[in-house]
């Protein structure tokens, strides 16, 4: 894949993460060609992701090249070059912390078809290298404590697990809460 379609630079690419994919898969930057390789189908496991077309793909995609010092998005493809995993980590700059950067992961989906076998594990690691590389001083993210109903498109719904125990397993504690506000 040409470098000049990639996010971000491979060098944020953990070689560790890479050797440690099942063989054929593998680990690299979204890229501008990445609407035809699934990335949308694999976030579908989230939530609703809408009717998105190329076009508003690719102007969030330019936008977040723009911005390639800030958002990093990575996937996992299979052998057959569909994704079947991905994840963002979004680096943020302080004041505080003597002008410290915090990195907060957000959007980890793996394909239904595909969980179980520690990709979501090698996403985390993926992000949590880029987040050190970066100079965070933390990594920090959001996760479900409930299993709970989750509308995946308009009047369809699946179940959200319970992932507390998913994000122990890849090094996290659990610290403080979230609050949200809907507009
Ligand atoms: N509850 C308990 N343990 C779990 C769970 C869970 N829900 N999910 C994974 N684990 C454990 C696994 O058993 C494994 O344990 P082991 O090392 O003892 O064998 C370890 O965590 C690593 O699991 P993986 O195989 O890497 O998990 P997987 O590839 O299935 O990915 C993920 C986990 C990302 C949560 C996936 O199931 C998924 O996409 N779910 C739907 C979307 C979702 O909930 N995403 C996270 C939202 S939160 C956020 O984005 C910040």
């Amino acid at each position: 894949m040409a470098s000049q379609n990639l996010l971000f630079s491979t060098d944020l690419i953990s070689p560790e993460v890479q050797k440690a994919l099942p063989p054929g898969y593998k680990l690299r930057p979204l890229s501008s060609d990445d609407y035809e390789h699934g990335f949308l189908k694999v976030l579908s496991v989230l939530t609703v992701i809408g009717d998105i077309s190329k076009a508003q793909f690719l102007e969030r995609y330019n936008y977040l090249k723009k911005h390639n010092h800030e958002y990093f998005t990575i996937v996992i493809t299979d052998p057959s070059d569909t994704i079947i995993g991905a994840g963002t980590i979004f680096v943020e700059r302080k004041f505080i912390h003597n002008t410290g950067l915090v990195g907060h992961i957000e959007d980890i989906a793996v394909d239904k078809n595909q969980q179980g076998k520690k990709l979501g594990l090698r996403v985390i690691q993926a992000l949590k290298y880029i987040g050190a590389k970066t100079g965070c001083y933390k990594v920090i993210l959001d996760c479900s404590e409930e299993v709970r109903d989750l509308e995946i498109q308009p009047g369809k719904y699946d179940k959200l697990f319970h992932n507390v125990p998913f994000y122990e397993k890849c090094g996290f504690t659990r610290k403080e809460v979230e609050m949200a506000w809907y507009t």
